[in-house]
């Protein structure tokens, strides 16, 4: 190291230290001579200066770059501790640069994807500005949760040490996970301690974005959405760790339901935060059925994605059976309702099951209902009468799963669930004219006066 090279990075040191503020002219005086050797009072004698300000020069000198090197500074160790720390400073630069560690498991390719700038502006907002630890994205199956927790964690990927996006769809254990998860944060093939500990202390020094989909695969079916099933419990250590403790990382869960513990501690001036994912915007849905190669005019994409709730996955499903099955016809497609979006109703299906007898009959009550109803009208008309409680609680859940819609009128049903829930509902009571139980459907005849489209097949059903 030369001494024009010391005297430039002391400059560069106390310029940052300082904020700005580098050597005077009489500092590099006394720096550089000191450096070579000379005395201060050969420095004084020199430069013309006191020799007790020449000596006050340098003890400030020394004090101020013991500050910035965090170790003591004198004039006889200077040129040690100088040369030790550019060496420390090249080893640094030229150790091989770790890649950007990311491992995205089985995410699907988001090349095609549309709209939701307003979504991904927010919880990026959430995640960049007001350093959110816990995220949860949920809603309906195919409204695009995992679509767009991709396209998230590619748009922060530069932002993070980290990127980990993992699928939960198989319901792997949380020490799976871990292990898998660990190694890639270590940067090592194999981590001995796979502890929530070890994830912790981990998340605490790197700033890694932790992608979980599917968290409904990992939860209970039934009535309480969110609690754990059984094994699992692990996950809810794990995340009421990430959401209480502090770190530089960002945890994002999506799914179906919502696991217990997220709910008490979001809020929106809290780290932890919720997005419940709706329906994609008319010209947005538009934008698939363009892709899969459908042509409507404007006004037709808008209602067929209306119909649809604006769910990317029942639009894209439609697009394609509309294609074959209706050469292409949307008019005639709607006209056919229900009969032939068998993928949908599949979808729909594994949501109904995971309902609890209550919830499943709160679906069918909106369905006689038809139009938006209050809980407390809701909570006369089912049978067993069912305390306001239990009721609020049913609904809470129905809601988190996004199955039913909040109006200022009163709760209600998205058109394509409404159909659903009607379809199956009119199985219900044909099995209930079988086996002589004919509870709902009394309670429905009072009800449906006039409401065609459930009394008809009663009435056929009953005369046949
Ligand atoms: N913004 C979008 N633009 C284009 N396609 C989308 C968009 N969002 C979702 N999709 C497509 O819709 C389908 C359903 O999306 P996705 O799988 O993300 O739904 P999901 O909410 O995760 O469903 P599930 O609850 O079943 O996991 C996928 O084929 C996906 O590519
Ligand atoms: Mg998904």
């Amino acid at each position: 190291m030369t001494e024009q090279e010391a005297l430039t990075l002391v400059d560069t040191l106390l310029h940052t230290a300082n904020q700005r503020q580098g050597l005077n002219d009489v500092q590099s005086v006394v720096f550089l001579e000191t450096w070579t050797g000379t005395s201060y009072r050969e420095i004084a004698e020199q430069s013309g200066y006191e020799y007790d300000y020449i000596k006050q020069v340098g003890s400030h000198l020394w004090r101020s770059l013991t500050q910035s090197l965090g170790e003591p500074v004198s004039k006889r160790n200077l040129q040690a501790v100088l040369r030790r720390y550019q060496q420390l400073q090249q080893a640094a630069t030229t150790l091989p640069i770790i890649q950007d560690r990311q491992d995205w498991g089985e995410a699907p390719d988001v090349s095609r994807f549309y709209g939701r700038q307003g979504e991904l502006q927010t919880l990026e907002t959430w995640i960049l500005e007001d350093c959110c630890r816990a995220i949860e994205i949920f809603g309906l199956g195919g409204m695009g949760k995992t679509a767009l927790s991709v396209k998230l964690a590619q748009q922060l990927q530069s932002q993070f040490d980290c990127v980990i996006w993992r699928s939960l769809q198989q319901a792997p254990l949380l020490e799976l996970i871990v292990s898998e998860i660990l190694p890639i944060l270590v940067g090592s093939e194999v981590t001995i301690d796979n502890s929530i500990d070890t994830l912790m202390k981990q998340l605490r020094s790197k700033r890694c974005l932790l992608v979980l989909d599917n968290v409904e695969s990992i939860l209970q079916d039934g009535n309480r959405s969110g609690q754990y099933q059984p094994g699992y419990e692990a996950y809810h250590q794990l995340f009421d760790r990430i959401c209480d403790e502090p770190h530089q990382s960002c945890l994002i869960i999506t799914g179906r339901d919502k696991p217990g513990g997220f709910a008490l501690r979001q809020g929106k001036k809290l780290p932890v935060r919720s997005l419940q994912l709706q329906g994609l915007a008319g010209a947005e849905g538009q934008q698939i059925l363009i892709a899969k190669g459908l042509e409507a005019t404007k006004s037709q994409s808008q209602t067929l994605v209306n119909y649809f709730g604006g769910n990317p996955l029942a639009i894209k499903i439609a697009a394609t059976t509309i294609q074959t099955l209706f050469g292409g016809n949307i008019q005639g497609f709607l006209a056919q309702g229900s009969h032939v979006f068998s993928d949908l109703w599949d979808l729909l299906d594994r949501q109904f099951e995971r309902l609890s007898a209550l919830q499943q009959q709160i679906m069918y009550w909106l369905v006689i209902n038809r139009e938006a109803v209050m809980p407390a009208k809701l909570q006369e008309e089912i049978l067993p009468k069912v305390p306001l409680r239990e009721l609020l609680e049913a609904l809470e859940s129905l809601q988190a799963r996004s199955l039913i819609e909040t109006a200022d009128t009163g709760l209600t049903l998205q058109p394509v669930i409404m159909e659903y829930v009607t379809e199956r509902f009119i199985q219900a009571l044909k099995r209930e004219v079988t086996t002589n139980e004919l509870t709902i459907q009394n309670r429905c005849l009072i009800e449906s006066q006039t409401q065609d489209y459930l009394r008809d097949p009663q009435i056929q059903l009953i005369s046949s």
